[in-house]
């Protein structure tokens, strides 16, 4: 029904992901394959193709009229697909989570605050708390039978008074670690025992694999609504990520006036018609699509799970819950983190994200966007093979 096998040329066409690839990684090869940014190569639901259609169609192309279809749609969105029940009263949209982070630290603290991440952690989270003055207060993630932990204990004894946010990436980015209700609860409880505000972005969770739960913070732990924000998007789940849309959810009226506050203080009231048209449209159609994505994506994650680690002896990719993306531990193969990399890039010609940028923890690791045609997936994993066909020698 949705042929995600289907190669869509993006090359020249301002998709960051390969047209961003040889600036950032010194990768020229005209073959080069990006597998580092989180979107996908795939063609969006077609209720979306058909709602910007229309609009491009209309071609009048003014200011977008928030009517609260939009915050309607995510609530039927939550409700149908995370039994989540939320008031479309605490909902602001913003141009992306990322700035929704940003927003939210300037509505909640100040410069020189700290602000905690799990890292190895998705890296724009240590950008914009840095770009945003405040300092970065790690709590680092704990590896236990290939699955990450958060160790509240070690955390407890490092929050200052200066602490006053915690970003938490739910499932999390990298390592697709779907966080049960039980962790949720003790991290609320400690953020409600040292007043903090917890920011729990859920970008991924519509992208969780049969087997697994993607179990929302605002279940798990309702007693600190007070101070949770929720951060979602249809973008990470519709392939719609320069749509550039995500929704602030905030229950503490107070807290929501804050935030508003620094929203129309940075003139975003006004919403980008083409992304709000593209993400509704993804809310009310897209549901199949999402079925059937999730199947071709267990698909891949087996498939690139298994051949790295033929590929490649000693490295040992993650058993991901959920997110499209593989995290991958090379530091059993005997090979430097740079070597390995090395590698990677040059003799695979393949643009994987560097573990380092994951912050502490992610130095012998790599990540590596499996959401492709399986043509090009295919054509990635015969490179890798070779780059490290040595290894294998002998053994
Ligand atoms: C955890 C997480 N949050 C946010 C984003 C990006 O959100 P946006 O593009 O809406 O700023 C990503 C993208 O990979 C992500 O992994």
């Amino acid at each position: 029904m949705f042929d995600f096998d289907r190669v869509i040329q993006r090359r020249g066409t301002h998709a960051s992901k390969w047209d961003n690839m040889a600036k950032l990684s010194g990768i020229t090869a005209p073959d080069a394959i990006p597998m580092w940014v989180a979107d996908m190569d795939f063609a969006a639901p077609p209720g979306v193709t058909a709602a910007l259609t229309a609009e491009v169609q209309r071609a009048t192309h003014g200011y977008y009229a928030y009517t609260g279809s939009w915050a309607a749609a995510l609530v039927d969105w939550m409700a149908r697909r995370h039994n989540l029940k939320i008031d479309p009263a605490w909902v602001s949209p913003t141009p992306g989570i990322v700035s929704g982070l940003g927003l939210i630290m300037q509505a909640v603290s100040a410069p020189g605050d700290e602000v905690v991440v799990f890292p190895p952690a998705y890296h724009a989270f240590r950008r914009i708390i840095v770009n945003n003055e405040r300092r970065i207060l790690d709590a680092q993630l704990v590896e236990r039978q290939g699955r990450y932990f958060m160790d509240l204990d070690a955390l407890r004894t490092s929050l200052t008074p200066r602490t006053k946010v915690v970003f938490l990436c739910s499932p999390h980015n990298p390592g697709g670690t779907c966080w049960s209700a039980d962790e949720l609860r003790a991290l609320a409880q400690l953020c409600a025992e040292r007043d903090l505000i917890l920011v729990s972005d859920e970008i991924h969770c519509d992208l969780v694999f049969a087997g697994a739960k993607h179990v929302p913070t605002m279940t798990a732990a309702p007693e600190i609504m007070d101070r949770l924000i929720t951060c979602v998007a249809a973008t990470k789940t519709f392939n719609l990520a320069g749509a550039h849309v995500g929704a602030c959810i905030v229950s503490n009226p107070d807290l929501k006036k804050r935030l508003d506050a620094r929203i129309m203080a940075s003139g975003l009231g006004s919403y980008n018609a083409f992304g709000m048209i593209a993400t509704e449209a993804a809310w009310r159609t897209g549901e199949t699509w999402l079925d059937a994505l999730l199947e071709y994506l267990t698909a891949s994650r087996d498939l690139f799970d298994r051949r790295i680690e033929a590929a490649a002896p000693g490295a040992r990719s993650m058993r991901i819950d959920g997110t499209y993306m593989a995290w991958v531990d090379f530091s059993g193969t005997g090979l430097a983190p740079d070597a390995v990399t090395a590698r990677v890039a040059q003799r695979a010609r393949i643009y994987a994200s560097p573990g380092p940028q994951f912050g502490p923890g992610g130095e012998a690791w790599l990540r590596f966007n499996f959401a492709t045609p399986r043509p090009i997936l295919e054509e990635a994993l015969g490179r890798l093979d070779e780059a490290f066909m040595d290894l294998r020698a002998g053994k």
